[in-house]
């Protein structure tokens, strides 16, 4: 089906299979606060990590659709599984044919960018969902870009459903916040810089940081994404003009709302007031 060309404003549209990418919305909307926002988890069918290419696939595009039809002419898929195993082939073969004039942007490219100027080592390690990791983007993506740092992934599938469950800071999530860390650092000793490669977990970051060695950093997405998008739209004044500017951020999930609501005013340190939807 095509989506409608609407030529007026509209808002950014921001994407995550649930909670973490309001760790990249608090960021953009902190950074960029003039814009009109509208925030969609797809809290029902997380997580994603877990699942199939087609299925991250289809999820993320029928997201992308419901965006396109609120009206946003910009969506930033702040998920990096949505990211590794969708927005290429939704920015190559779905957008000329559905929304020539919209964009999608994804996380991975931008954190990528930044990392010379974090590593002294050029040791890199992501921790990710299993999907992420096993998609291989953040070492093809560096590869691409910075061929003399090498990179090294560890998948943490406990991760997302410790904090989409709330139990972020529970004493539980320290037994496997360790577990992954040590696995990543016992492959790579010389790494000093870990890319928190998956927007839930900077929930985590206290924990995680507690575990990794004295001297390595973890660097989590939220200001890169921001300072990313700001010199995007800085570059493309044709897509800027088209994104409404009201400061005014406005949230849907596929779950239940009040639920949504309750861990998502916590993230974002105010109340949230959600829809539920159904894509
Ligand atoms: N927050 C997402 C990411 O950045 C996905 C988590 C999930 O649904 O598994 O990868």
């Amino acid at each position: 089906m095509e989506t409608k060309e609407i030529k007026v404003s509209g808002p950014i549209g921001v994407f995550d299979s649930g909670y973490g990418g309001l760790t990249v919305l608090r960021e953009i909307a902190r950074r960029l606060p003039g814009y009109d926002y509208l925030y969609l988890g797809d809290n029902a069918r997380a997580p994603y990590g877990t699942r199939s290419f087609d299925i991250v696939y289809r999820f993320t595009l029928e997201a992308v659709k419901y965006l396109f039809d609120c009206g946003c002419h910009l969506v930033v898929l702040a998920c990096n599984t949505a990211s590794a195993k969708a927005l290429r082939t939704i920015q190559q073969v779905d957008l000329p044919r559905l929304a020539p004039d919209r964009r999608v942007l994804g996380v991975i490219r931008p954190t990528v960018e930044v990392l010379p100027a974090l590593t002294r080592t050029g040791h890199i390690g992501v921790f990710g969902t299993p999907g992420t990791i096993a998609s291989r983007s953040y070492d093809m993506e560096i590869a691409k870009l910075h061929p003399t740092l090498s990179c090294r992934g560890q998948a943490c599938p406990m991760w997302v459903p410790l904090v989409e469950n709330g139990e972020a800071d529970g004493e539980g999530a320290d037994y496997f916040v360790k577990k992954y860390v040590d696995r990543l650092m016992c492959d790579d000793e010389m790494i000093d810089t870990v890319i928190l490669g998956c927007t839930h977990y900077p929930l985590l970051a206290s924990k995680i940081q507690k575990y990794l060695p004295a001297g390595v950093r973890a660097v989590s997405q939220g200001e890169i994404v921001a300072g990313s998008l700001a010199d995007y739209l800085a570059r493309h004044p044709e897509i800027e003009c088209r994104c409404s500017a009201g400061g005014e951020i406005k949230y849907v999930t596929t779950e239940d709302a009040a639920k949504f609501d309750g861990l998502a005013s916590m993230f974002m340190g105010k109340e949230i007031k959600s829809t539920q939807i159904v894509l």
